[in-house]
């Protein structure tokens, strides 16, 4: 258990990011930088290279952004997005996120590539932002908020934190209005929760809170590809992983098949969805 007391699906999250198998194998598979969809260009696109090209499109969507800007990522992982947006516009970044494993590699990479005074990096979670009301310009997250128990309150708390005018944009794997509880189910018992956001659903929390939408980009087709090249990988590297235990490799792999799935028959939804307030 944590100091901070996290509640129970936060906790449960946290130690699953924090275990000596999830650190290693998100490590080595995606590159160490990422943690989330890719957006692939062709069959031989590599992982870490399509993350990249995802931080890369969101970045090209916000509309102000630069060296004075506040910016938050919400469950950043190893940090490469804050890095990315740190180096591009010199803004200051904070990366708040659950796994304190994770968070000293961030810190590690970031004193290494000379970003450490750009940005922050706070062990939290982003249910309970430790900030003052309208203390950020940019929120960014990507992939993580699927892991909330509570996304209204994910919702309501970042549109707090956010400046008047200030941008949310972020990504994160959701359920479609068409998907079948049998199709779905396997990826939420992965996941351990009951349902998965959804682009209606932002959406609505969005505007019950007085935020516009900019824009919703539905790039739901790479959520299969994705999760299919990351199994394919995890494959390819097995005998290589002999520093992750077998049962999660077994596991991980098992996993994988239900998102890649799940994702083949229609139950999911992946994209970038970005808010004004
Ligand atoms: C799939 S990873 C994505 C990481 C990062 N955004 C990226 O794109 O590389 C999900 C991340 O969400 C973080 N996370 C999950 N629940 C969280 C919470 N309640 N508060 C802060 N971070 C959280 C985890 O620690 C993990 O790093």
């Amino acid at each position: 258990m944590s100091e901070k007391n996290y509640t129970g699906v936060v906790e449960k999250a946290r130690e699953y990011y924090n275990s000596d198998d999830a650190d290693k194998f998100y490590y080595d598979v995606w590159g160490g930088e990422d943690i989330h969809i890719g957006l692939y260009e062709g069959p031989d696109h590599p992982i870490r290279d399509a993350s990249q090209k995802t931080v890369e499109k969101m970045a090209s969507c916000i509309q102000k952004i630069g060296k004075d800007s506040k910016v938050l990522d919400a469950g950043a992982g190893f940090g490469g997005a804050a890095r990315y947006l740190a180096k591009e516009y010199g803004c200051h970044v904070v990366a708040l996120n659950l796994s304190e494993k994770q968070n000293e590699r961030d810190r590690q990479m970031n004193k290494e590539q000379g970003l450490d005074k750009l940005i922050d990096v706070v062990d939290g979670d982003f249910e309970n932002l430790p900030y003052e009301d309208r203390t950020f310009d940019v929120i960014w997250s990507e992939d993580s908020f699927l892991h909330s128990g509570n996304r209204e309150k994910v919702m309501q708390e970042l549109h707090r934190v956010l400046k008047k005018g200030g941008e949310l944009i972020f990504t994160d794997p959701m359920q479609s209005p068409e998907a079948k509880k049998e199709d779905l189910q396997p990826v939420l018992d992965r996941i351990h929760l009951e349902t998965m956001g959804s682009f209606k659903f932002y959406e609505e929390q969005a505007k019950k809170l007085g935020m516009e939408t900019i824009q919703i980009i539905d790039l739901s087709h790479q959520l299969p590809e994705h999760y299919s090249r990351v199994a394919a990988e995890l494959k390819e590297k097995t005998d290589k992983m002999n520093h992750i235990s077998k049962e999660y490799v077994d596991r991980m792999l098992k996993g994988l098949s239900h998102w890649v799935e799940a994702g083949r028959k229609g139950a999911l939804n992946w994209g970038i969805l970005h808010f004004k307030k």
